[in-house]
């Protein structure tokens, strides 16, 4: 595991953005698996950046969803894959993606999930953040490092985090996502974490025992890399 502290989030989003500009380089066809949430929208608008002063092409990889809540119609605005698409899909000109589709039960949507996983050989690069709980994606706790992908039903910490996105709307009570065992068996992994809210479950999740209830204990088990502000890694030196 590699950890590196950055002074705030704009120095973490240049940090980054040269990790995931660095994977695609190196392999345009990179199949990245992608974080919605606060977290990542600095990076991904710096990638955008990049992509448009013509520094970085990232058309021919492949961005896979992470998660999606249950139950929306067609084009509601909590869509998580719309707020991917928004931000990261378009304007870094990607063509080709996994995503769940929502227009299947969630067992058969979580099955094809998975087969076109399989199919393009699986997840090069994972972004993502840090749940206030320890989740990853929505794995919430408890979940092993076998669990499956899965539909599931939002815990409180969730409902009450995933709330600051959506002002006056409601947060959906169940969701869908991509499991430990994709998550964990992505060849790299990049955890993004900001702000002093995050910095106890950091801390539990690098230091702590790898246990189902803080999920994101699982990825000392991988090729990790950890971008944290100084706010969110104080006290882990
Ligand atoms: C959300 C999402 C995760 C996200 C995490 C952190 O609930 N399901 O995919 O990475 O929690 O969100 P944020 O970056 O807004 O703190």
């Amino acid at each position: 595991m590699t950890l590196e502290i950055l002074a705030d989030a704009e120095h973490l989003a240049a940090r980054a953005a040269d990790f995931i500009a660095g994977v695609i380089n190196e392999k345009p066809q990179t199949t990245v698996l992608v974080a919605t949430g606060n977290t990542p929208m600095r990076t991904y608008a710096e990638l955008e950046r990049r992509v448009k002063a013509g520094e970085l092409d990232c058309s021919s990889a492949t961005a896979v969803q992470l998660d999606e809540y249950l139950g929306l119609p067609e084009g509601d605005p909590r869509s998580l894959y719309g707020w991917m698409e928004r931000a990261f899909v378009r304007p870094l000109g990607i063509q080709r993606v996994i995503r769940f589709d929502s227009a299947l039960e969630p067992h058969s949507a979580c099955a094809r999930f998975d087969r076109e996983v399989a199919g393009v050989d699986g997840i090069d690069l994972a972004i993502l953040g840090l749940g206030p709980n320890g989740h990853l994606g929505f794995n919430e706790p408890p979940s092993g490092p076998d669990a499956p992908t899965r539909a599931l039903t939002l815990t409180p910490e969730s409902l009450s985090s995933n709330a600051a996105y959506w002002g006056e709307l409601e947060v959906p009570t169940r969701a869908l996502t991509a499991g430990m065992s994709t998550i964990l068996s992505s060849r790299r992994v990049l955890l993004l974490v900001l702000g002093a809210h995050k910095r106890e479950v950091l801390a539990r999740a690098l230091l702590g025992p790898l246990t189902p209830d803080l999920p994101a204990s699982y990825l000392r088990d991988t090729n990790l890399t950890v971008l944290a502000d100084q706010a969110a890694a104080r006290g882990l030196t």
